[in-house]
């Protein structure tokens, strides 16, 4: 990190999966997963992401299309790397497009991206969607042989996973956080810009900003659980706070 830390904006990425999750506990028509991302937006939210699971136990194609035209920053779309969900992505055209790995038992995504298993069939997947115009981001955990593969893909992103650093605590929270700054530092190095999330909250925020060369965070759960009794401009007011204090 730098020894003369100057301000940084450091963006927010909202995920609306569980604005969805509740809609689907029942088959409602509400709540509206688009004007739970306008809201945020106007909280000051810089990105809406949305997971586009090959399940559908949240997101559904349509809310993806009704987000893709009305939502005014960025749409992130979140999905696994199978050619179902590959060809809706080039259909809707989303800003962004985060590969993660995706098992059908999962509570939420666990764990991150093989880039060096995937082979032949990521690489296809990485140069269709950019030739698309779409900016690519893989979600790995911060393994420097994984991040090293990203590089030789050729993404302009990576989304590091911060799953394991909010499970853990004390010294080994303190380790993860360090694999975190080391694995930012390489990307940073290989010219690859660094987004971070999974589990991260209010109360595990802070140290996190110890990680240098952060573009986006992308949040979701802890949002909408928090919106619940707060509202979702002041779930993300809290997060957007402490972020502020982010210095490169
Ligand atoms: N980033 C990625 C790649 C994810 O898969 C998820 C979960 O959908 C998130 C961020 C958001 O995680 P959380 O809901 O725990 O904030």
């Amino acid at each position: 990190m730098s020894n003369n830390p100057s301000p940084a904006e450091l963006k927010l990425g909202v995920n609306i999966d569980h604005v969805a999750t509740l809609r689907q506990a029942r088959r409602t028509t509400y709540p509206d997963v688009v004007e739970a991302a306008l809201r945020s937006e106007a909280a000051g939210a810089k990105c809406i992401t949305a997971h586009l699971r090959e399940d559908r136990r949240h997101i559904q194609d349509d809310d993806m299309r009704s987000l893709r035209k009305n939502i005014r920053t960025r749409l992130n779309m979140e999905m696994a790397n199978v050619p179902e969900i590959v060809r809706i992505a080039c259909d809707i055209h989303p800003d962004e497009v985060c590969l993660v790995p995706e098992k059908r038992e999962e509570l939420t995504t666990e764990g991150g991206l093989d880039v060096i298993g995937g082979g032949k069939a990521l690489a296809a997947t990485v140069a269709c969607l950019r030739d698309d115009g779409i900016a690519v981001s893989l979600f790995i955990d911060a393994d420097s042989r994984q991040i090293r593969a990203a590089g030789d893909l050729g993404v302009p992103f990576i989304e590091l996973h911060t799953g394991t650093y909010c499970e853990l605590a004390g010294a080994a929270q303190q380790r993860e956080l360090e694999r975190l700054i080391a694995g930012a530092e390489q990307a940073h190095a290989l010219g690859i810009r660094v987004n971070t999330g999974h589990g991260l909250a209010v109360h595990n925020l802070r140290p996190l900003l110890q990680v240098p060369h952060m573009d986006t965070l992308n949040i979701g759960h802890s949002i909408i659980c928090r919106a619940v009794f707060a509202g979702i401009e002041t779930a993300v007011a809290e997060l957007l706070e402490i972020m502020a204090d982010y210095r490169l």
